[in-house]
């Protein structure tokens, strides 16, 4: 679980180790990691890696291979903002932390993925639908999308996959000006947040479902109808 230390991850992490599936949980902060660790208990590890670093990726799945499946739900971030003032350096920074780090993340995996495993991308409700203001973040979550149904032909029998997340209640939005998520929240027809077990919920049945492959499953509440 490549960011599986708070928010989404930590809690797909949870329901795998819930269910006795030898879990991995990656993150770049020490702290977080032991105190993921902590919750999760004794059907987890954890291991320190920052996946935007290709070498230390490369280093990491070596040491813990063979891996069964990969879930890639490391936040982004940057990148958002009405179309004439973005700031390309932004949503640079944005590929960077998210388009990039699924990127390497996957590709990285790759030679140590096991027969039967699966790739899971997490990325967002951007991608899918079209909320002036997120163009950045469009193409940046469009982008990881986009590389499902292609990658899901080209590495078969290894299945590809991801989920695209509306607003969700988690430390992500933490650092986002006040009033920010209660206002999002309401814009998809369920009016409300999701909560990370519900994202989790679909990453699992991706994860399990030996026969889904090439899919994009939105978990928003509906946003991508809006
Ligand atoms: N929350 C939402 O409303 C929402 C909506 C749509 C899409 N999403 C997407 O869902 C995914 C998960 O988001 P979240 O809400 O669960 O965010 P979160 O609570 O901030 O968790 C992000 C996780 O990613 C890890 N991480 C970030 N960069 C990393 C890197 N370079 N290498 C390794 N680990 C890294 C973080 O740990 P460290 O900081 O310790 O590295 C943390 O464990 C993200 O891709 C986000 O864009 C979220």
């Amino acid at each position: 679980m490549i960011g599986g230390t708070s928010g989404i991850g930590l809690a797909a992490a949870a329901l795998f180790a819930r269910s006795g599936t030898p879990t991995i949980v990656v993150g770049r902060n020490q702290e977080k990691l032991d105190k993921a660790i902590n919750e999760l208990g004794p059907g987890a590890r954890g291991e320190l890696a920052d996946a935007a670093d290709r070498a230390s990726l490369d280093r990491l799945f070596a040491q813990i291979a063979p891996i069964g499946h990969l879930v890639i739900a490391a936040s982004g971030g940057a990148g958002a903002g009405p179309f004439a003032a973005l700031a390309a350096d932004d949503v640079r920074r944005g590929f960077q932390a998210k388009f990039w780090v699924h990127f390497n993340s996957a590709q990285a995996a790759l030679p140590h993925l096991a027969e039967g495993g699966s790739i899971t991308f997490v990325s967002a409700a951007s991608g899918r639908f079209a909320n002036p203001g997120t163009a950045g973040l469009a193409a940046i979550n469009g982008a990881i999308n986009r590389l499902v149904p292609t990658l899901a032909r080209e590495l078969a029998p290894l299945r590809v996959n991801a989920v695209s997340p509306g607003v969700i209640d988690t430390p992500w939005w933490d650092d986002k000006p006040a009033g920010m998520f209660d206002r999002e929240s309401r814009k998809a027809p369920l009016a409300r947040a999701g909560q990370a077990e519900e994202v989790a919920d679909a990453i699992a049945f991706l994860v399990r479902n030996g026969f889904v492959t090439g899919i994009v499953i939105d978990v928003d509440g509906g946003l991508h109808l809006t």
